[in-house]
């Protein structure tokens, strides 16, 4: 930070960036009490400002009377204008690893300028001293916000904002904004709605992104899009979501996949890099189909290898009865082979056991291959003859469930997660980018029983399934990818259906009646019928990729303020109750009349 930024009328310098070249110098600083200490007659007061912490040293040999009174009676977290002479520390408490270590202020006057109240949190803590609880620190967001983890996190958010700026400046995308005050945009949520006052009885629906905009721009001629899109979606919060989000958001025109993909894969290489971790590109593609069958999951971690194998070609004869009647179901038995994995101890067993259960399979069915051949229940169930196909090698481990693939696949996902998460388990790769290609355009939702788009209804439907729309939609698949990171969703997009008859067709395999298509989407569809270019564009979740690269556990610890999981501001305080009055000049009834 340069000292021409940092100095201003009150200050000189920045408490964090004083270091030995500044010895000798008289400085004004300003900042928060972090720590005070009174050693007989002596105060020293650490110094906290967005540059780190420097001693300030009060001496009746430099210090006024009234001024080391003055320092003696500040408590924590109290703003100061402090005076003095950068000198060296003495040599015992000289600490070299940060720059302004080495040096203290030798203090001559001293000014509280912001008297606080004693922090119901502690900001500065001991080494390892636990923080306090999460609602605790929600509540009070500023005093929270001063921890320096909290600012590391925002000043990576911020930086990695700047380079996503820079990458696709450079590659002539224009930073276009879109409104907030909208239409619903479908995305698979419900719309946070704001009523009219102007108009009585109408509302606004907050953006679930800017997807129809954005096409829109195209259909203009705006040929590369891009936006840090704030979002807004009514869903039922889970650890990794907030109501209110930010996307880096993209569209381009007379593009293929490849292309949204390559420049995709250049914004993720620049961000990673601005974290200082070096990615290679072109990253691998899976389709979802492989995805499934493979890790039985849309969003795997390749990381590492433990693939998920269909066994059933193996199973002979003396398989166990239920394996015959899951077969003839339609099921499959699947399973992971883990190498080494026959020293699992019963409990790590019962463990995976229980992972799988939970993801509503009947149980897991192991077998280890020790020097003496298979042992374990599983040999009863598959029955010799699958492992004498398998071949395994010593110190293997078979992990296997039988049943519709609807029920294999996620718990063998759960199981695969569960070894992943063993200690000692190493990635074979640290950074595991992946393409998640040719998504199905529907899937079916088990909670209305109707089908729904995959991804959004904007998606273009692959041109090899072009004739399956008529007869069968559902199997069809989408020009929709996915970006994943180390087992994460960094983000989505696809091609976008240009032909309006094309668009209207998807709206009527949803259901939407006729009258409620013109009413929702009729300035998309008139937008297409307009000139439409062929365009594609892509959505990366930006919390997520800064949670991720800040090392963070939460969203919560890269947003300066969140939402508790039950989209809840805990700080400021909303949502509030509205008065009556209020609710009827908007044209609403208030519960109670
Ligand atoms: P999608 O809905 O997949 O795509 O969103 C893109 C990415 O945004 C992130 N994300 C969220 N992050 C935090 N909290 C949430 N509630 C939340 N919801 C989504 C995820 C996700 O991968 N318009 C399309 C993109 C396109 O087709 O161009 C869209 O919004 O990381």
């Amino acid at each position: 930070m340069s000292a021409t930024v940092s100095a201003t009328a009150l200050r000189s310098h920045r408490a964090g960036e004083l270091t030995r070249a500044h010895v000798g110098r008289q400085v004004r600083l300003g900042g928060w009490v972090h720590r005070r200490r009174d050693l007989g007659g002596l105060v020293f007061i650490d110094l906290r400002d967005r540059a780190g912490l420097v001693q300030l040293s009060f001496n009746p040999d430099w210090t006024p009377p009234a001024v080391m009174a003055r320092a003696a009676g500040v408590g924590a977290e109290t703003v100061v204008l402090a005076s003095g002479v950068v000198a060296l520390r003495p040599e015992a408490s000289r600490d070299t690893s940060l720059g302004s270590r080495e040096v203290e202020v030798h203090v001559t006057d001293l000014e509280v300028v912001g008297p606080a109240q004693t922090p119901p949190i502690p900001v500065a803590r001991k080494e390892k001293e636990e923080l306090p609880a999460e609602e605790l620190r929600l509540k009070h967001r500023v005093l929270d916000l001063r921890r320096p983890e909290l600012q590391r996190n925002l000043l990576l958010r911020h930086r990695l904002l700047q380079r996503t700026r820079q990458t696709l400046t450079d590659l002539e995308f224009l930073e276009i904004e879109t409104p907030i005050l909208t239409k619903p945009t479908p995305e698979g949520a419900r719309d946070y709605l704001v009523p009219s006052r102007v108009h009585p009885g109408e509302f606004y629906a907050l953006p679930q992104s800017p997807q129809i905009y954005k096409q829109l721009l195209m259909v203009a001629g705006y040929d590369r899009y891009f936006q840090i899109a704030r979002c807004f979606r009514d869903e039922d919060l889970r650890a990794d979501r907030q109501p209110e989000f930010t996307q880096i958001d993209l569209e381009a025109s007379f593009v293929g996949p490849e292309d949204i993909q390559e420049i995709v894969e250049r914004v993720l290489v620049d961000l990673w890099g601005e974290a200082g971790v070096e990615v290679a590109r072109p990253f691998p593609r899976l389709t979802h189909r492989e995805a499934m069958e493979r890790y039985g999951i849309d969003k795997p971690d390749l990381r590492y290898g433990l693939e998920i194998r269909d066994l059933t070609p193996l199973l002979g004869g003396d398989a166990a009865p239920f394996l015959g009647e899951a077969r003839a179901a339609g099921g499959r038995l699947r399973g992971i082979v883990v190498p080494g994995g026959a020293t699992l101890t019963r409990k790590e067993l019962d463990t995976l056991t229980s992972a799988a259960r939970d993801a509503r399979a009947g149980g897991l069915i192991w077998a280890r291959r020790t020097a003496a051949g298979w042992e374990g229940q599983g040999v009863k169930a598959v029955g010799q003859r699958l492992l004498d196909a398998l071949a395994g090698a010593e110190g293997d481990l078979l992990l296997a469930v039988a049943g519709p693939d609807t029920v294999t696949s996620p718990a063998l996902h759960a199981v695969r997660t569960a070894l992943t998460r063993r200690p000692g388990t190493a990635p074979a790769t640290p950074h595991a980018f992946a393409w998640i290609v040719d998504f199905p355009l529907f899937e079916h939702d088990a909670e209305s029983g109707l089908h729904v788009p995959a991804h959004h209804p904007f998606t273009a439907p692959h041109p090899a399934d072009r004739d399956l729309l008529v007869g069968e939609p559902w199997r069809v698949r989408a020009l929709h990818y996915d970006a994943v990171y180390n087992g994460n969703e960094l983000g989505s997009g696809s091609i976008r259906i240009t032909d309006p008859a094309v668009q209207h067709r998807i709206f009527e395999l949803l259901g939407i009646p006729e009258a409620e298509i013109r009413r929702r989407f009729g300035f998309l569809l008139d937008g297409l019928a307009a000139g439409a270019p062929p365009h594609g564009g892509f959505a990366l979740g930006f919390d997520r990729i800064t949670m991720l690269l800040a090392g963070a556990s939460s969203l919560r610890d890269v947003i300066a303020f969140p939402k508790t999981t039950a989209a809840r501001a805990l700080f400021e305080g909303a949502p509030t109750p509205v008065s009556a009055d209020d609710l009827r000049g908007l044209h609403l009834q208030p519960l109670d009349d």
